[in-house]
């Protein structure tokens, strides 16, 4: 059986490469042309060593001076020696220049442009080589705003097998995309991004998990979410969306369907503006609660503008809570990076 492995290397760029039965990911990295750091191929110089992230997998055979114990206990590995026995993600120690690949370059035809709200914007693209684009649920692309020169980052809001792929925009006075969005696009124009990037993307349910939105910080936590629907969860899901008003607030709909559709799954949101009508109104601060913390066993994964980065963190310290894992995303409004 064949699995995906995705190379996720220093600069953020993402690339996934198909190991067949049997084979080493190196041998398969070799096969797909990307130079992963190498020496001995042999499991004894500890050249390759690199940190799995997700998946299962053989980890060969290899000498204590190459992969110590300890390090293949807390999750390293040998892509030399190394036979996936499930997708994986690996951390590769080199960016992707060193291994002479990039992040590949996607195009497709906009299918659909959506006011979600008057300040938030939804829109998709068909793309002409879906097959060809693999991410992990929470990346993001850099877009070629149509007509401008500029790019912008937006993450995927659509799961990983999806056909259509989608990207929610706050708008802002004078932003690229936002000017793009709002006056001039249409269905059918033409645009190209480039990706997959970042390390923010879900890992392993093996604990109870705790997604954290800020805004349009929403969109790789639907990515993780649609992936949800495709695997069994056998933990605790909560996702805490929060956003500056009521016209911010998007995407409700498709949260209770998920709620629906994955057993464990649940979802709170809040609203900062205290003219809001929202059963809770303030900061997602305000809904972490201790039974939300599981004590620090939880992996936190957060997605929203940097005050709201350090307001959690803030929040944890004073909590003397310190999870398992916190995985950040943080983006601009002002730089108009609405992912
Ligand atoms: Fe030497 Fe993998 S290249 S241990």
């Amino acid at each position: 059986m064949s699995y995906q492995v995705a190379l996720s290397f220093e600069d953020g760029v993402t690339r996934f490469i198909t190991c067949g039965p049997h084979e080493t990911v190196a041998e398969a990295s070799y096969r797909s042309r990307i130079n992963i750091p190498l020496d001995c191929r042999d499991g004894a110089c500890g050249t390759c060593k690199s940190r799995c992230v997700a998946g299962e997998y053989d980890g060969g055979d290899y000498i204590e001076d190459a992969l110590t114990d300890d390090e293949a206990a807390a999750g390293f590995a040998l892509p030399c020696q190394m036979v996936p026995h499930s997708d994986l993600v690996l951390e590769i120690p080199a960016t992707a220049e060193f291994a002479k690949t990039g992040a590949a370059v996607h195009a497709g035809s906009i299918t659909e442009v959506r006011r979600l709200s008057a300040s938030t914007v939804a829109f998709a693209v068909e793309l002409d080589d879906r097959d060809q684009l693999a991410f992990l649920p929470g990346q993001y692309v850099n877009v070629a705003v149509p007509g401008t020169g500029v790019t912008r980052s937006y993450s995927f809001s659509t799961g990983p097998a999806e056909k259509a792929v989608s990207f929610l925009v706050r708008i802002t006075a004078g932003g690229a995309m936002s000017g793009y969005l709002a006056d001039r696009a249409e269905v059918g124009d033409r645009v190209e991004f480039t990706g997959p990037l970042g390390s923010f993307f879900l890992r392993d349910l093996v604990r109870p998990a705790l997604l954290l939105a800020g805004g349009t910080g929403l969109a790789p936590l639907l990515s993780m979410l649609e992936r949800l629907t495709d695997i069994e969860v056998a933990h605790p899901v909560h996702l805490i969306y929060g956003v500056s008003s009521d016209t911010d607030l998007v995407e409700l709909d498709k949260l209770r369907a998920y709620a629906d559709a994955i057993a464990r799954f649940s979802f709170d949101h809040c609203v900062a503006d205290e003219a809001s009508t929202a059963a809770h109104k303030g900061y997602v601060t305000s809904l972490l609660t201790p039974e939300r913390l599981h004590g620090g066993d939880v992996d936190v994964y957060l997605c929203g503008p940097p005050p709201m980065v350090e307001a959690v963190r803030g929040h944890l310290r004073e909590s003397g809570i310190d999870p398992a894992n916190f995985y950040t995303e943080k983006f601009t409004v002002a730089a108009e990076v609405g992912r």
